[in-house]
């Protein structure tokens, strides 16, 4: 977009770069994307407080923007021993196919582990949402169960697929710039 700055990139794999999240990126991402599994809107107030955190997805060299990443705590105690990042990915329409979507969750994994302390990343994907299961398995996450009812998407409250992924599950090169995750 004309008049708009270079972004800061974080990292990069094979073709894709994670990059500074700038204003209005998700909305030209959902702009171009099918929203086929997105959830329905709710803007009642919660009874906790947290911020989501985002970045870009560009593909390399080009420069275009092909998505969007996002994180935010989960508190399953008072301490960030205890604390889970939650993680969601969208990709545009056109830039799906090639796997981009587990390479850009592997980074993101990296980069959290590498700029904070928490030990686990976390992710859900409907059951029916077949490359965002298999995305996450490439991207190393695990299956752990089912969050019965956790979301609503078309006016009907849905489960979810719940995966993990722990510090100590990621090989020791790991934390290596540059490691293809997925071939
Ligand atoms: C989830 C998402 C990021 C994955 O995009 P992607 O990386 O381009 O995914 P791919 O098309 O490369 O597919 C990933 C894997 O799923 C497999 N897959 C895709 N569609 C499939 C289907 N209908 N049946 C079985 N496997 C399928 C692919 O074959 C590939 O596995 P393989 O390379 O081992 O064969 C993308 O679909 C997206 O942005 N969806 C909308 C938002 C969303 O649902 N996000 C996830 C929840 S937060």
């Amino acid at each position: 977009m004309a008049g708009r700055r270079e972004r800061i990139i974080l990292a990069t794999d094979l073709g894709i770069a994670m990059a500074e999240y700038l204003d209005g990126d998700e909305e030209a991402v959902d702009a171009a994307s099918d929203l086929e599994f997105m959830q329905d809107p709710d803007d009642r107030p919660v009874p906790f407080q947290f911020d989501i955190l985002r970045v870009a997805l560009i593909e390399v060299p080009a420069g275009r923007l092909i998505g969007v990443m996002w994180w935010y705590p989960i508190p399953y105690g008072p301490t960030l021993s205890r604390t889970s990042w939650n993680i969601g990915i969208k990709l545009i329409s056109e830039a799906r196919g090639r796997r981009h979507g587990a390479r850009a969750a592997r980074l993101l994994v990296r980069y959290l582990f590498d700029t904070t302390e928490v030990d686990r990343v976390q992710a859900t994907t409907e059951e029916a949402n077949l490359p965002g299961l298999r995305g996450l398995e490439l991207a190393g996450f695990r299956r752990e169960g089912i969050l019965r009812g956790i979301t609503i998407r078309g006016g009907e409250r849905r489960d979810m697929v719940l995966y993990g992924l722990l510090r100590s599950d990621l090989e020791p090169d790991d934390d290596t710039d540059h490691t293809p995750c997925c071939g």
